[in-house]
């Protein structure tokens, strides 16, 4: 068993808004770890795309814009942000029409290709929660622990709403199923890293369960590898 300096690798990969966000970053800060919010970077990645107007159908451009952009996650003024080129983007990032985009910009290699390198780069020596699509089947598929969380369409579109409601996006629940249908399509339909269940991964469906209840199932199984793999070096 390979061990790594900093602790575990966790992967939570599954749909929008299966919770990931909320549970991903109560697991890291439970277990000490640092979270990272690969969605994050893909949105921070079409942001940067869509300021410098590049031509998504031209992949030679974007693999040479992409090649350029730095995309960290730091801890600003007690909060988690993305910081794009130098720039906060935090609160530009989680609208309905950079929700699409993004959609659109992670089916693009060169943008695949260059944010899946900076991640392994991020987690590789462990201690991390990567939450994402594609972390146990293509970022990290030797991940020592791999969730897959997922909720019915329904309960997803209705968190969603709530949240962009409270945002003062004016949503109904009907457009955002919609939204959540046609995103869910996008991610598992497309070619490279498509949304899918690592055979290895645990399931575990949030649809009635509360966010203590996934965090307690998640944290004993964590527990339980680290114990194991301890017990083995
Ligand atoms: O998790 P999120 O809703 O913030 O993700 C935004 C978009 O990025 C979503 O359309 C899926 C895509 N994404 C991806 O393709 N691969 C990842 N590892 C994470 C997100």
């Amino acid at each position: 068993m390979k061990s790594r300096p900093d602790g575990i690798v966790i992967a939570i990969d599954g749909p929008s808004g299966a919770g990931k966000s909320t549970i991903a970053g109560q697991l890291a800060e439970r277990l000490g770890y640092i979270q990272i919010d690969t969605g994050a970077m893909y949105r921070a990645a079409a942001f940067l795309l869509s300021r410098a107007d590049v031509d998504l159908t031209d992949l030679a451009a974007v693999e040479q814009f992409c090649q350029n952009i730095d995309i960290r996650l730091e801890v600003v003024s007690g909060r988690q942000a993305v910081l794009a080129n130098g720039m906060d983007v935090t609160d530009q990032l989680r609208t309905p029409e950079m929700s699409l985009l993004t959609s659109r910009t992670s089916m693009l290699k060169p943008v695949r290709e260059a944010l899946m390198k900076s991640q392994q780069k991020m987690g590789s020596r462990g201690g991390v929660v990567l939450e994402g699509r594609d972390i146990g089947t293509v970022v990290f598929p030797d991940a020592e622990i791999k969730f897959y969380l997922s909720a019915s369409v329904e309960e997803r579109a209705r968190r969603r709403c709530e949240e962009l409601i409270c945002k003062g996006e004016p949503v109904t629940l009907a457009e955002t199923i919609a939204a959540v249908v046609e995103r869910d399509r996008q991610d598992s339909e497309r070619d490279i890293a498509p949304l899918r269940q690592a055979d290895d991964a645990i399931l575990i469906d949030s649809s009635r369960l509360s966010v203590d209840e996934v965090l307690t199932i998640m944290v004993t199984r964590c527990h339980n590898k680290i114990d194991n793999i301890d017990s083995l070096l």
